[in-house]
């Protein structure tokens, strides 16, 4: 097994806002004590519908946010201990790609300068090989030819290959992992399986991992080495065979929900089970907090809340009372 690079251990952000009725302090729990390792070189997607949390992990992933408790560590470093000059190295190792591309280029700087920015801030290439330089990195992201492409300003470029851009921004830095949230959802169809395979490809080439926040699973089944399913701030799921054996109910749901049509666009809804027990209903608080939406509730899931358990023989982590039993069901007598 590869090691480990970075790894959260009971990571909470409380975000606090003004309530709405003005005065009263509001406390959103976005991140409530997630535990996750990410390994070296490994494609990890996360997944979960909108609002559970995804976009803040990210960010504290990237330190763009301090996490309100618990460590996010990288090789063994707690990021909350590394000094200035560390902390510049951990910036240019964990690299971001955003949703939106446009808006992560400077709409007056053409590609050229762009790259050449980033270059010559890390000294990574010497002047006289820069050209050369900025090519390579051009055709490495399926810009070609590259000549084409150096003098254009973001507003000259599709959607799809200004993503490349960012993607060429962030590869160049030879960084160890990407943090990608939501890289594909601004772009068209046919450019998203086009995005998919050229990350696809740059992980073999280059060995870089990846962190992927999408709402697509089909995309992130046909990419990703592990995902970690997220539900109102938590991991209850990860593992490699989410897609083809869900173990948690709301995976399940979210598997479900694939399958139908989704008239509101680009952000997973689960669909409400049909079958809620009465045990459920009568749900207090402090127990799962799937409960309200789960048909497999049982009295203890209202009472004790649900911890990460490994399951027997697999590298499947599910946070549920009953994951043994769903997990035996799932499997052919
Ligand atoms: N700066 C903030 N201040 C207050 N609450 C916030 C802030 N940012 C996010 N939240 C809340 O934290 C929760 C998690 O938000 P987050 O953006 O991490 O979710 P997400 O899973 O990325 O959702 P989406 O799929 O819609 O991008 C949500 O309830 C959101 O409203
Ligand atoms: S712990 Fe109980 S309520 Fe929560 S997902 Fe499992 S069965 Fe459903
Ligand atoms: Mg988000």
């Amino acid at each position: 097994m590869k090691p480990q690079i970075l790894s959260l251990e009971g990571v909470s952000q409380i975000y606090a806002s003004r309530g709405s009725k003005g005065w009263r302090r509001e406390y959103v729990h976005a991140v409530d004590g997630v535990d996750l390792d990410i390994r070296e070189g490994e494609t990890l997607a996360i997944v979960g519908e909108s609002g559970s949390g995804k976009s803040t992990l990210a960010k504290m992933l990237l330190m763009l946010n301090n996490p309100t408790k618990g460590n996010v560590t990288y090789r063994g470093t707690r990021l909350k201990s590394l000094g200035a000059v560390e902390r510049s190295q951990y910036r240019r190792q964990v690299q971001a790609v955003f949703q939106d591309p446009a808006s992560s280029l400077n709409p007056r700087m053409t590609v050229e300068q762009t790259l050449s920015h980033v270059a010559n801030r890390h000294n990574i290439v010497a002047k006289a090989d820069l050209g050369r330089f900025l090519k390579e990195q051009l055709a490495a992201v399926g810009l070609n030819p590259p000549e084409q492409y150096l003098g254009r300003y973001p507003h000259q470029l599709s959607g799809g290959q200004q993503q490349r851009i960012a993607i060429a921004r962030a590869i160049m830095l030879k960084p160890k992992i990407i943090i990608a949230d939501e890289p594909l959802s601004s772009l068209d169809v046919s450019v998203q399986a086009q995005i998919l395979q050229l990350l696809s490809e740059l992980r073999k080439t280059t060995n870089v991992g990846f962190v992927i926040i999408s709402h697509d699973l089909g995309a992130m089944q046909s990419i990703a080495d592990r995902t970690a399913v997220m539900y109102k701030g938590r991991v209850v799921e990860i593992g490699r065979a989410i897609y083809q054996s869900p173990v948690h109910p709301y995976t399940r749901l979210l598997l479900d929900a694939r399958l139908l049509p989704n008239p509101r666009g680009n952000r997973i809804r689960s669909p409400v089970p049909k079958q809620v027990t009465p045990t459920a209903l009568s749900a207090s608080t402090g127990g799962c907090r799937f409960l309200q939406r789960c048909p497999y509730a049982i009295e203890v899931c209202a009472a004790v809340d649900p911890q990460l358990q490994t399951m027997d023989g697999e590298a499947t982590q599910v946070a549920c009372h009953r994951a043994k039993e769903l997990s035996a069901a799932l499997t052919p007598a």
